[in-house]
């Protein structure tokens, strides 16, 4: 079991930030690896993954869980598939360009790798948020009601706030290894609220409140 009554009294968003980050990087190679497997298998069952054409997530840094053993099912579904790329002129904010197995890549200033800013700055090779089917989203932390804690930079709130108003909108997917949940998270009133977390060991799905 998780210490969560620990970490969620911490208080401070920057503290309980590193004490998570740690948490996940003390897992060892095997037990990562066994950990994304887990977690696209239960990817894999979700209806809402199942109906999706066009998905974006993320390729791992930092020990976070890995998303990409889900790739070979996706491409042999035909599933169009995307990656976040840091957004020129634009701080912090986040386009979807297409990861295709010819894509060229790059490392960015995080050391992440992502489609090449030539291969970005093709129009046809992107797609706006909204109308993407899936987002699978990295976080740091989560707790009981999916609130997502997130590197801090406000990517995914800001690439993400149009969601807040009516309209297509993409299904938001926070995925995570067990050991980042917490009781209860700090929520802030820019977050824009997951629609599930799956981590290695559940599927947690805000209470609907209204
Ligand atoms: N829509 C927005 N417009 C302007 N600033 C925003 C917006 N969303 C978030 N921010 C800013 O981003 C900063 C970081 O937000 P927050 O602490 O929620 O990051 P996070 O969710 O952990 O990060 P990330 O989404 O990158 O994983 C905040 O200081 C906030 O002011
Ligand atoms: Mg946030």
């Amino acid at each position: 079991m998780n210490d969560t009554a620990d970490c969620s009294t911490l208080g401070d968003k920057t503290a309980l930030r590193r004490e998570l980050r740690r948490r996940r990087r003390t897992l060892s190679p095997s037990q990562q690896k066994q950990a994304a497997i887990t977690l696209c298998q239960r990817l894999k069952q979700l209806p809402e993954i199942q109906r999706s054409k066009r998905i974006s997530l993320y390729l791992p840094v930092n020990g976070e869980i890995d998303p990409t053993p889900l790739l070979p099912w996706l491409r042999q579904r035909k599933v169009s598939i995307y990656l976040p790329v840091l957004r020129p002129f634009s701080a912090n904010c986040l386009w979807f360009v297409a990861y295709r197995e010819s894509t060229p890549m790059v490392k960015n200033r995080f050391g992440i790798a992502e489609p090449c800013s030539r291969f970005a700055a093709d129009r046809r090779n992107r797609l706006p948020a909204w109308a993407l089917d899936t987002l699978i989203v990295p976080l740091v932390g989560f707790d009981q009601q999916a609130n997502r804690m997130g590197m801090g930079g406000g990517f995914y709130d800001r690439s993400l706030a149009f969601m807040r108003y009516q309209g297509p909108a993409p299904t938001l997917i926070g995925v995570a290894h067990a050991c980042q949940q917490v009781a209860t998270l700090p929520v802030e009133p820019w977050d824009i609220p997951l629609g599930m977390v799956v981590s290695d060991t559940m599927v947690i799905r805000p209470t609907k409140t209204g």
